[in-house]
């Protein structure tokens, strides 16, 4: 299974879905650059999300704040003083190591039953216990690089740190944001004023967010910058119960519409002692992935009133809710769908890879993408270089750019040109021959099926709109 990882990894540089970060200069760890198919992919995901949950909604509105704010809005989330992991230090080497993986890797090798956990995520819970009782596991313990000396377990926090204006001092401390959900929540009293919703309704945000993780990797699974698609979903209190099943089930929904494999996903709640320290519940919606199996592609918690009571606080502004119908005042409670949208492509990535075979010494590797997540939609060729096939070609290409991003090649062999289209998951090809240029149609090769038909030209538009949009 870590094969199967490697090799995607290695197609995704390849064929330019995604690079390793600052790789001239030897890298920056946890961070990835997209290349021109990647970008692509990546807004396909946004966009097929925002469409899905805002533009096709009538109870979703959209925002885009800043990332960096003011430094009051992390204390008062909480984060300042809780979004942290343990960790301890080699006092000889300096390796850093997370004290709770460090610790489960120790007994694993001890107790070799026990069932690795390399997907957990850090919760939000800086409980002083855990480090009592981490310290306690890790008695004793050391380097497992060079042997040396571990330091005491210490919190760790995850925001990353910078100052705004020129003079670097305690008051001009900024923070980049860990999650796009506080921004939404500092303006909740603005979208309320400009855009005369009503409760139950949210506010969507898709954007970047940063956290100096202590062990990034997985590639796009754990990374220190990425980008989050949320929603804050604000409803009465006594609802939220209701709101939280109904958008378990919808995001759920949402990725076997988009087709990842369903037996591929699963819900899992969170036990209580896992809960953020926001939370009333939570529960995570799973990918099965090809390194430690499930773990969390999506977090959908019941945040109850806790950060708009918290910014009401800390800001002194009121962020009730005035109820025009019942009269009632009160402070909504929030239903949170949170997803990743660097996460989001590695599973739609894993889903889609396959090795198939094709004949007796042919293996086609292929990416079964959904049409809507496809970097490129449609592929156009002409059967050889004949400047006729050539300029019928070129003008479907220049037709259909207009619509889709969509690829031109004429190099190597048809055949060739084919597993070139469907290594990089592009749904159709189509082929202009010297038929063409008698009937006026041209072959339309399925990358699924591998199936091939002749469609007229006049008919292309509406038999590709169907099986595209
Ligand atoms: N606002 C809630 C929140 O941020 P989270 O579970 O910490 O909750 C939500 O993060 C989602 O963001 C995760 O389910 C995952 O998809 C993505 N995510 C979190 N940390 C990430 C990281 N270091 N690298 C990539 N994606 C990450």
């Amino acid at each position: 299974m870590e094969d199967l990882m490697e090799k995607i990894v290695s197609l995704a540089k390849r064929r330019g879905f995604v690079y390793p970060g600052s790789e001239l200069y030897n890298g920056l760890g946890g961070t990835w650059d997209y290349g021109p198919l990647g970008v692509e992919m990546k807004n396909n995901i946004k966009k097929a999300w925002w469409k899905a949950f805002v533009q096709e909604r009538d109870d979703v509105v959209g925002l885009d704040s800043a990332i960096v704010l003011n430094s009051k809005v992390w204390e008062a989330s909480g984060h300042v003083s809780k979004f942290a992991d343990p960790m301890v230090d080699c006092k000889k080497c300096k390796k850093r190591y997370r004290a709770d993986h460090l610790a489960q890797e120790l007994e694993k090798k001890k107790l070799p039953e026990k069932e690795e956990d390399i997907l957990e995520e850090h919760n939000l819970n800086a409980h002083p216990e855990v480090i009592k009782d981490l310290n306690e596991r890790l008695k004793g313990a050391t380097c497992p690089a060079c042997g040396g000396a571990l330091t005491e377990v210490r919190q760790f926090n995850l925001m990353f740190k910078t100052f705004v204006g020129p003079v670097e001092d305690s008051s001009s401390v900024a923070y980049l944001r860990p999650e796009t959900a506080q921004g939404i929540f500092i303006n909740f009293n603005n979208v309320l004023d400009s855009s005369r919703k009503k409760i139950p309704f949210g506010i969507a945000q898709i954007g970047k967010a940063f956290r100096n993780e202590v062990t990034p990797g997985n590639f796009l699974f754990r990374s220190r910058e990425f980008e989050q698609m949320e929603i804050e979903f604000f409803v009465k209190p006594g609802t939220d119960e209701k709101w939280f099943e109904y958008w378990r089930k919808t995001c759920l929904d949402w990725f076997l519409e988009h087709g990842i494999r369903k037996e591929k996903l699963r819900l899992r709640d969170h036990e209580k002692d896992e809960l953020s320290h926001y939370a009333k519940a939570a529960t995570d919606i799973e990918y099965d992935y090809p390194f430690g199996g499930f773990g969390e592609l999506e977090g959908i918690a019941n945040r109850t009133d806790f950060d708009l009571i918290q910014h009401s606080k800390f800001s002194g502004r009121d962020l009730s809710y005035f109820d025009e119908q019942t009269k009632e005042k009160f402070i909504p409670y929030v239903i949170e769908p949170s997803l990743g949208v660097d996460r989001a492509m590695l599973a739609f990535l894993i889903d889609a890879y396959q090795e198939e075979q094709v004949g007796e010494n042919d293996v086609r590797v292929v990416l079964r993408f959904h049409p809507k997540v496809a970097p490129i939609k449609v592929a156009i060729f002409p059967l050889v270089k004949d400047e006729k096939l050539i300029k019928m070609a070129r003008d479907l290409y220049r037709r259909y750019q207009s619509f889709w991003m969509i690829a031109y090649d004429e190099v190597t062999s048809i055949g060739r040109r084919y597993r070139r289209q469907d290594e990089i998951g592009t749904p159709y090809c189509l082929t202009v021959d010297f038929d063409t240029l008698e009937d006026n149609a041209v072959t339309v090769r399925d990358r699924d099926s591998m199936k091939q038909v002749r469609v007229k030209i006049e008919e292309l538009d509406s038999y590709l709109m169907t099986k595209i949009c």
